[in-house]
């Protein structure tokens, strides 16, 4: 049954079934494996992954706050695409409807896709 309320544990599974495709996929995985290595269970995965976890969080509770760069990360990838962030939304909007209903998963996705917009438009790719 799809969650009908925003927990802080449905966040982490909301998180953890993401990258379970963000880490397969062909297009966006290989991003995070150079970054990462090919081990989602090493430390630096599971730091990576709580870390996520705490900025969905601060988006949906406010608290606690989200108090790291979110965007510098992103200026050291090279090579990113249009394509490459398309297919990350496309993951994102597909993990939320799996697991949220239609109103809570409308209202992240909101966010992703303007976050991700604003890193597009500073990142200058067209
Ligand atoms: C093309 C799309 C994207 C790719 C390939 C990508 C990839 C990455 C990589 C490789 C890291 C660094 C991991 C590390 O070394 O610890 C990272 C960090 C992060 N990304 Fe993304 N990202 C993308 C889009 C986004 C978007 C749209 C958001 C938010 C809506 C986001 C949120 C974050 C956050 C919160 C971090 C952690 C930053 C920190 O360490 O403080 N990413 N991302």
């Amino acid at each position: 049954m799809k969650e009908d309320k925003i927990t802080r544990e449905n966040v982490r599974l909301f998180v953890m079934q993401f990258y379970a495709k963000v880490f397969k996929d062909e297009i966006v995985g290989p991003f995070f494996i150079a970054e990462l290595g090919e081990d989602i269970e090493s430390e630096h995965w599971v730091e990576h992954l709580e870390i996520l976890v705490g900025f969905w969080t601060a988006i949906a509770f406010g608290t606690p706050k989200y108090t790291r760069q979110l965007f510098l990360p992103h200026t050291k990838l090279v090579n990113l695409k249009k394509e490459t962030f398309e297919r990350w939304l496309k993951l994102f909007d597909e993990t939320q409807d799996e697991v949220y209903v239609e109103k809570i998963a409308e209202k992240f996705k909101e966010r992703a896709h303007i976050i991700a917009g604003n890193f597009m438009r500073n990142l200058a790719i067209t």
